[in-house]
């Protein structure tokens, strides 16, 4: 039998359109929990969670991932589309000096907690790929970062932009059977 686990996590789904009514702060405050009960490479909890609410630097942040999924169109399928609407962002920040080794795993597993705890709340999210292994200061999470102030060393993973959907998004999976694999790749 399906549980609200297990329903949450099959009906979750990436929204980019938000209705223009505010996010209620016990339930901002419940996405914020999810993500701190995160689990992470030896509980180092290397995560900090900026609440963008600032119009301004909303706004920033959907052109500027707009203007790099521009530049891409074809290569990377990302887009700011909804950030710039969203009653608030969550940016997911790492510090790799607190796990130099999992901070990329550890940033995408609390986004994850963060986007099904807002389904399960009625809300939604999407993930905007942010993060860019060994991007240079123009890549889009440097200018992610100087937008925010977050210090240079530090990593911006995604960005979650949250509110209440604006429609019902679909998508499909590809069937387990072309999954999973038993004892060995090569059967
Ligand atoms: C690492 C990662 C990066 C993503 N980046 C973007 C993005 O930049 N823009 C976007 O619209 N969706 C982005 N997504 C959402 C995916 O497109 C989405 O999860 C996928 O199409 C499946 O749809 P669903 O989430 O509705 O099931 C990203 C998802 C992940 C996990």
């Amino acid at each position: 039998m399906e549980n609200e686990v297990l329903r949450a996590i099959r009906e979750r789904r990436s929204v980019l359109r938000f209705k223009p009514v505010p996010v209620p702060e016990e339930k901002l405050e419940q996405v914020l929990e999810a993500g701190r009960w995160a689990p992470s490479y030896a509980n180092s909890q290397p995560w900090t969670f900026i609440v963008v609410r600032d119009e301004k630097l909303k706004a920033g942040l959907g052109e500027l991932v707009d203007r790099i999924a521009l530049a891409r169109r074809g290569k990377v399928a990302i887009s700011g589309k909804g950030i710039g609407e969203a009653p608030l962002v969550i940016a997911v920040v790492v510090d790799p000096w607190r796990d130099p080794r999992h901070f990329v795993e550890a940033g995408a597993v609390a986004a994850q907690n963060m986007s099904l705890a807002a389904h399960s709340l009625g809300l939604a999210t999407y993930w905007a790929g942010i993060y860019e292994a060994g991007g240079g200061r123009r890549s889009l999470e440097s200018q992610v970062k100087r937008l925010l102030g977050v210090p240079r060393e530090m990593h911006v993973i995604a960005l979650l932009p949250l509110g209440v959907p604006a429609y019902e998004a679909t998508s499909e999976r590809v069937e387990l059977a072309e999954l999973v694999r038993h004892d060995r790749y090569e059967g």
